[in-house]
Formats: structure tokens, C-alpha cells, sequence
């Protein structure tokens, strides 16, 4: 979910809305605003679906008012409605609140509210939280920082928050709790949001909220920060470095299409300053800073989510490869309730590209107690999970704006190449010409993935001929079997079609059961150690009359001969593989979703931040 404030001298109607479709990305299941009018009026309005469809429901409304608060919501609890749509008013309606994250205990809440008369309109949690603060501060008669601060005490769970209150009507007050807030301060005004990019075409001043804590942002006066338990606490005011090009299409028609076509200038950004011009020494100072420790590590253990998680596929392949150091992936959401054996000699690496989903900072939460030492892989800046880990690199690639990564899975595996080089060199477990030669190969991969994105024309035609397709399979092995997991969630994601990715030896163990000639199999069959065997593997599938797409180097011409359609990738170092590979596999899926008319950059059901487990 997505929450926008602002206090000042200028109208907050459309900054909120501005922030709240820069902030879409997160959720877009419904939207509202809440803002106060010089009449100390406290108006809401809420609507299913899109912010656009909330501002054409506002069009003929009164939105006047220098302060407000916004919201664009990912359902947890109850469906998307109007009537689950943020901000949630108390009974009197004098109190109005938005909120990211799970109130866990909101049915024992709910139940002693509903003891007291209390009756609710919606079947959230939030609106529990917001009846609960309305009783603190009537009944006891308390001002309403100090009930806030009561209710957010007895919240199990996890929120980010921001309320107003018609009786303050030069005030928000808003707290976190393991789900991301930003606070923007401006000339004499204030934003808030749940990342900094609605805020940083204003000012590039922010102080990220800690967990606990409870800003209290009030016109006229400086930022105020307490804890829960009323202790206050000294903002940190940090600057961003984002600029508002980065947030917007550039001329492309989509984000997704954008981030694709941006990838060789982010390799060389996420290498920037990392290898050496003369490429010989490649450098993440995180290593070089706790060299002592990742060393010594008897194991690796790489917990993620989603894309994160099959950039973590590859990264144990490179690791293991050249560090010979034993690397274990996890879904960052079984790793943390399973109990698992992990201790001081461990090197847990989370990777995120939000930084904030929820699973992840649970597992590294987890890890570290255990008194395992974290390595953070992220490419939000400023996000929760590097403030939560020993130490980490970013992948510098700019914001993703695009709910399916493609960017951040590049520049993820970049890093854990550069990773797993550092460590190599140090443990002297590579010999100097092949470490050599990898890093040559790293430094070509930018314009080698610009012959890769040439392909695009030539896949727009394939994804016209196969937009009809209900299923897909993806195949490849070693480094391309990650890819192929990889492609097949892309397809899933915004075209939704049913797709598998599967080792290709695995098919015959059962999803070759499903070939016939309606079925298009892709095959990442580039000319490295695999070759010969996926090379046996498409012909099983064409024994079987399945329609093979395959992906190969430039050259090739036996699988040209095979397969239905075959693509021509520049050819690199077989570890270094997937950062071409998927590139096309990137752009299949989006040119397929184009042709089903999907919408690309916010498909049904998905957030791009998953701040709730
Ligand atoms: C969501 C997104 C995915 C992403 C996953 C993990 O499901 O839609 O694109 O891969 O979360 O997110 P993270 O920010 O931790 O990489």
C-alpha cells in the first residue's frame, strides 16, 4: 500500500493525488483521500480501483484544504471495496486514518470495541485501529498524540500510519512499525509518504521514521519525533539523491518496457567505481569493510522473495563456483518459521529490491538473532532492510517503478557475481587468468545486452503469434535453469498465462507429459558446458511435436535446424549468462501482455513492496 500527506501553505489535494500515482506501484486495489477544508470541515472520499478512478470520482467535490492525507491500497484484510478503501474515519467521524501493514490482534480489539458500543463499517483491521484511538482519547480525555501513542501500545503487528483529526486541523501524526515511512521537510510545509518518490520533487530532505516511532508534523513548527512510550528522539534529516526523471516514462509506453531498455546503463551504474578501469580488481567495500567475517564463513545462506529469490539461485551457483564456499537459498517466508539450524559462523544475505518485504526482514530478523552476520543486497536506498543488516551493497539501478522486476534482477546478479569475485580473489579459491577473464567478460555485458535488447522487434512478432497460448513452458539448466524459473514468473505476472519453468532434464519426470503441438516450450540453449545435453532435450521435445522457441548464441546453426523459432544472443562467459538471457525472456512476456492488452505495469492482484506477510 501507498500513503501521501502534506501540511503547508499550498493546496494538498493535488500533491496527495500526484504522490498517490507515483506511490500506484504499491497497491492499487482502491484509493482515498482525507483533508481538512478552512472550514475545519474533515472530508473523505474513497473509490475501488484505480487513483484515477478515486479522482473522477472527486472531480464535482470539495478538496480544498492545505492538509491531507492519502492512501492506495493492496487488500489484506477484507476485499477491495469503497467501503475497505483508506482512510477510515472513527465513529464521530472527527479522526481519519490511513494504513500499511497487519493490526494482528484486530479481532480482540474489535470485540472489546464492539463491547463498548463501538460498530463498524468495514471489514478491516484498520478501522479498528482508528475506533481504538478515538476511544483513548474521548474516554480518558487525552490530547491526541498521547492516544495514539495508548493504541499503537496494545497493536500486535505491523503498521505505518498517519492520522488527522478535525480538531487539529494544522497536524498529522504519523508512526511506524515495521512497514516504511518517509517524512519530506520542505520550506514552512511537510510530506509524508511510504518512500521518498512522491516527495522528492519538493525537497530533497527526509528523515526515515524508525520502528516505534511517532512524528508529529504540525504547520508553522519543527518536525517533532517521539516513541511510543513519549520518549523523544532527534530526527536524523538525511538527503535524497533521486531525480524526478528516473520517476517518470521518458517517452516509453510503459515503465516495464523502459526498465527493460534501461538495463545496460544500469549494469554500468550498479559497476561503476566496483572494477577497475583496467579490469583487474573488482572491489564492493562492504567485503573489504568485513573481510574478516565473510571469509571465515562456513556457509551462506541467501533468503528472498519472488525475483529476488532467482537471483539467489544464481548467486549460490557463482558462489559455490568460485568461492567454494556452500551457499543455501531460501524462501525468505519458510526460512522464518522453520526453525532452522543457523549460527555465529553463517553469512546470511538477504536480497530485496524494495527493501521492505516483509518475509525477508523477518528471516534476516531471525538470522541475526541466531548470531549470524547479514549481508544486505537491495536497490532502495535508505529502505528497511539495509538499516536492519551488518552491512550490504546497493545495486544502484534507480527506481523500479514497474511491478515485475527486470532491472533489479540484473543488477541483483551483477552484484552477486562481483560478490562472489571479491570473495574468490581473497580466498584465493579462482586462479588469477580465469578471474581475469570474468571480469573482462562483467565489463562487456552493457553493450552485449544492447545486441540483446535489438531482439525486440523479432520478439514483438513471436508474442503476436503466440498470445493465445494458455500455457508455457521455460527450460534451461546450470545458470539458465534460474533463468528460466525467471521467465516463466514474467509471463505469469502480466499476461497471466500459465507458465513453468523446470530444469530441462526434469521434464521427463513429468511435465513432458504435457507436451503436444499446442504447447510453446522456451529454451534458454546459449553455446556453454549445457550444450550438448539441452541440445537432447529439444529434440525430446520435438519427438514429442511441442513448439520450441529457443534462445541461442549467435552462430549456432543446429538448434536453428530444430527448433521452431530460435533468437541470437551474443554470446559471454557461461556464468555470466542469465544477464543476457533474460532480457529477452523479459521482453516475451511484455510484448505478449501488450498483445492481450493487460496492463503491464500494475497486473491484477500484485504490489510491487509486500509489506505484509
Ligand atoms: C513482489 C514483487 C516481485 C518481487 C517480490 C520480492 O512480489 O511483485 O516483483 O520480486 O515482491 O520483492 P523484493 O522487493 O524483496 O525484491
Amino acid at each position: 500500500c501507498g500513503i501521501v500527506g502534506y501540511v503547508g501553505m499550498r493546496e494538498a489535494y493535488p500533491i496527495l493525488i500526484k504522490g498517490l500515482k507515483r506511490l500506484e506501484y504499491r497497491g492499487y486495489d482502491s484509493a482515498g483521500v482525507a483533508i481538512i477544508n478552512n472550514n475545519q470541515n474533515l472530508n473523505v472520499y474513497k473509490a475501488k480501483g484505480k487513483v484515477s478512478e478515486l479522482e473522477a470520482y472527486i472531480s464535482d467535490k470539495d478538496v480544498s484544504g492545505t492538509i491531507g492525507i492519502a492512501h492506495t491500497r493492496w487488500a489484506t484484510h477484507g476485499e477491495p471495496c469503497k467501503a475497505n478503501a483508506h482512510p477510515h474515519y472513527s465513529s464521530s467521524e472527527n479522526i481519519a486514518l490511513i494504513h500499511n501493514g497487519i493490526i494482528e490482534n484486530y479481532a480482540v480489539l474489535k470485540n472489546r470495541l464492539q463491547e463498548k458500543g463501538y460498530t463498524f463499517k468495514s471489514s478491516t483491521d484498520t478501522e479498528v485501529l482508528v475506533q481504538l484511538i478515538e476511544y483513548i482519547k474521548v474516554s480518558k480525555d487525552l490530547d491526541l498524540l498521547t492516544a495514539v501513542q495508548l493504541a499503537l501500545r496494545e497493536v500486535i503487528g505491523a503498521y505505518a500510519i498517519a492520522v488527522l483529526d478535525k480538531e487539529r486541523p494544522s497536524e498529522i501524526i504519523a508512526a511506524r512499525k515495521s512497514s516504511p515511512l518517509v517524512v519530506g521537510i520542505g520550506d514552512n510545509e511537510f510530506f509524508l509518504a511510504s518512500d521518498a518518490t512522491p516527495i522528492v520533487e519538493y525537497t530533497d530532505k527526509v528523515v526515515y521514521l524508525e520502528d516505534e516511532e511517532i512524528a508529529l508534523i504540525r504547520y508553522g513548527e519543527d518536525l517533532k519525533v517521539v516513541n511510543i512510550q513519549n520518549v523523544s528522539v532527534t530526527p536524523e534529516i538525511q538527503t535524497v539523491a533521486l531525480n524526478i526523471g528516473q520517476l517518470e516514462k521518458g517517452g516509453y509506453p510503459h515503465f516495464m518496457l523502459k526498465e527493460i531498455f534501461e538495463q545496460p546503463n544500469c549494469i554500468r551504474d550498479c559497476m561503476r567505481g566496483r572494477i577497475n578501469v583496467e579490469g583487474t580488481n573488482v572491489v564492493l567495500s562492504a567485503i573489504i569493510d568485513h573481510k574478516e567475517k565473510l571469509l571465515k564463513a562456513k556457509r551462506f545462506i541467501i533468503v528472498a522473495c519472488g525475483t529476488s529469490w532467482h537471483a539467489g539461485l544464481i548467486g549460490k551457483h557463482l558462489i559455490e563456483s568460485y568461492c567454494r564456499i556452500p551457499v543455501e537459498v531460501e524462501y525468505a517466508s519458510e526460512f522464518r518459521y522453520r526453525d532452522p539450524v543457523i549460527d555465529e559462523n553463517d553469512v546470511v544475505i538477504a536480497i530485496s529490491q524494495s527493501g521492505e518485504t516483509a518475509d525477508t526482514l523477518a528471516a534476516i530478523d531471525l538470522a541475526r538473532r541466531c548470531g549470524a552476520f547479514i549481508y544486505g543486497i537491495c536497490n532502495s536506498v535508505g529502505s528497511s532492510i539495509p538499516r536492519s543488516t551488518h552491512t550490504g551493497s546497493y545495486i544502484h539501478v534507480g527506481p523500479e517503478i514497474g511491478v515485475a522486476s527486470t532491472k533489479a534482477f540484473t543488477g541483483q546478479v551483477t552484484v552477486l557475481a562481483m560478490l562472489a569475485l571479491t570473495l574468490a580473489k581473497n580466498k584465493q579459491t579462482i586462479n588469477n587468468n580465469e578471474f581475469l577473464k570474468i571480469v573482462g567478460e562483467l565489463m562487456s555485458i552493457p553493450d552485449k545486452m544492447e545486441k540483446a535488447i535489438q531482439t525486440n522487434n523479432q520478439i514483438a512478432s513471436i508474442a503476436k503469434v503466440f498470445t493465445y497460448a494458455h500455457n508455457f513452458i521455460y527450460l534451461g539448466r546450470g545458470y539458465s535453469y534460474p533463468v528460466a524459473l525467471e521467465g516463466a514468473l514474467k509471463l505469469k505476472e502480466i499476461s497471466y498465462i500459465h507458465a513453468e519453468g523446470y530444469p530441462a532434464a526434469e521434464m521427463k519426470h513429468g511435465p513432458i507429459a504435457l507436451i503436444d503441438e499446442e504447447m510453446p516450450v522456451v529454451v534458454i540453449a546459449t553455446h556453454n558446458g549445457m550444450y550438448d545435453k539441452i541440445l537432447s532435450n529439444i529434440q525430446e521435445i520435438k519427438a514429442r511435436k511441442g513448439r520450441v522457441i529457443a534462445f541461442v548464441s549467435e552462430g549456432d546453426e543446429v538448434i536453428s535446424k530444430l527448433a521452431d523459432i530460435c533468437i541470437e544472443l551474443p554470446q559471454t562467459t557461461e556464468c555470466l549468462d542469465p544477464l543476457i538471457t533474460t532480457i529477452p525472456l523479459q521482453l516475451l512476456a511484455y510484448h505478449i501482455a501488450v498483445c492481450k492488452g493487460k496492463d503491464v505495469d500494475q497486473p491484477r492482484n500484485l504490489a510491487k513492496s509486500v509489506t505484509v506477510e
